[in-house]
């Protein structure tokens, strides 16, 4: 029996990268996922290897409900949602709610990044970013408080990044969001306090194999070293069972432990946190990262036209 054993799980950006291997670990600790996001059948893959991966002892099977869900797998829901609609994440809510019952944790992991000069943002650029890393990880909390605190048990786990603790320069609207999820999960858990809802604030550092960074085919700086989508899954499951209020996630505990002494050095010194990311090469790496805008449009375009 884990602290996760009989929990009904909302985990954003569960199609793909991170979320995909977050979902399994939930499973296989025996939670339902509520998986979200907007590629309705990669998330239906998603549940579908998971199902067939096993389901744990004394999983029951799911039924679908609303008009945007599909079950696909004992324990595993998908519902094909875009979070950058803001306006619209009660009627997600009420969908998750009539899916898989009343949600115990909320794990706000769906991001988006867009590399870019910051004058060369469109507005566009910035409310995408801002809406789904930031908006709707508070829009999604937000509606879920209310029956969490009646309930008096609830975890909300935000998926920050280490470019919340020092700015990624040519991802300077990323940064900026995660950043604001960090301390926004900083206040909101100072407001919990006795509430019995808890709150994690997860900062990875760059993530090989699968996702974001590993999607744009330029890789992490060398001395800055990469972990595995597995490593982020395993401090999430952690995280909430073992209430933890914030997570560097690097390769190992000295690893993690040197990261969280230079982010506190750099809070005293910033221009040699900005030296040293010149020095293993953070703005050039960035800078190489930049796609044509039309690139990232006609991406967005296909994407747009789901639900
Ligand atoms: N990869 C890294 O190196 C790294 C490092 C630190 C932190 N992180 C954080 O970890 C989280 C997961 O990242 P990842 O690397 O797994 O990224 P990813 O592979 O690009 O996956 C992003 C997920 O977010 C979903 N998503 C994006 N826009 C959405 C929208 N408008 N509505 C609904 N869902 C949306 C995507 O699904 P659809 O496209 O199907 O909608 C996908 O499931 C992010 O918050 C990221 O910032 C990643």
């Amino acid at each position: 029996m884990t602290a996760l054993d009989g929990k009904t799980v909302l985990l954003t950006g569960a199609s793909r990268g991170i979320g995909a291997v977050i979902a399994r670990s939930l499973f296989q600790s025996g939670a339902t996922v509520v998986g979200v996001a907007r590629d309705r059948a990669k998330l239906a893959h998603v549940c579908q290897e998971i199902g067939s991966s096993g389901a744990p002892s004394g999983a029951s099977s799911g039924t679908s409900s609303g008009p945007m869900a599909s079950t696909v797998a004992a324990k595993c829901y998908s519902i094909a949602w875009d979070l950058s609609r803001s306006e619209s994440l009660s009627d997600l809510i009420q969908t998750v709610e009539q899916t898989a019952g009343p949600v115990d944790i909320l794990i706000n992991n769906a991001g988006i990044e867009r590399y870019r000069a910051f004058q060369d943002y469109t507005l566009q650029d910035l409310q995408a970013v801002i809406g789904v890393n930031l908006l709707a990880a508070m829009e999604l909390s937000r509606l879920l408080l209310p029956s969490m605190v009646q309930r008096g048990s609830g975890h909300i786990v935000n998926m920050a990044s280490t470019a919340a603790k020092k700015g990624h320069p040519f991802d300077s609207a990323y940064s900026a969001s995660k950043a604001g999820l960090l301390m926004w999960s900083d206040a909101l858990r100072q407001e919990l306090v006795g509430t019995e809802v808890e709150i994690s604030t997860i900062c990875p550092g760059y993530v090989d194999s699968s996702g974001m960074m590993a999607d744009t085919g330029i890789p992490a700086p060398q001395l800055a070293g990469s972990i595995s989508p597995a490593r982020v899954a395993a401090a999430v499951i952690k995280a909430i069972e073992q209430n933890q209020a914030e997570v560097v996630v690097s390769k190992d505990v000295i690893a993690s432990t040197i990261s969280k002494l230079l982010f506190a050095t750099w809070q005293f010194f910033p221009r040699f946190g900005d030296a040293t990311y010149r020095a293993i090469g953070v703005p050039q790496l960035n800078q190489q990262r930049i796609k044509p805008a039309a690139v990232e449009l006609a991406g967005s375009t296909r994407m747009s036209s789901r639900p």
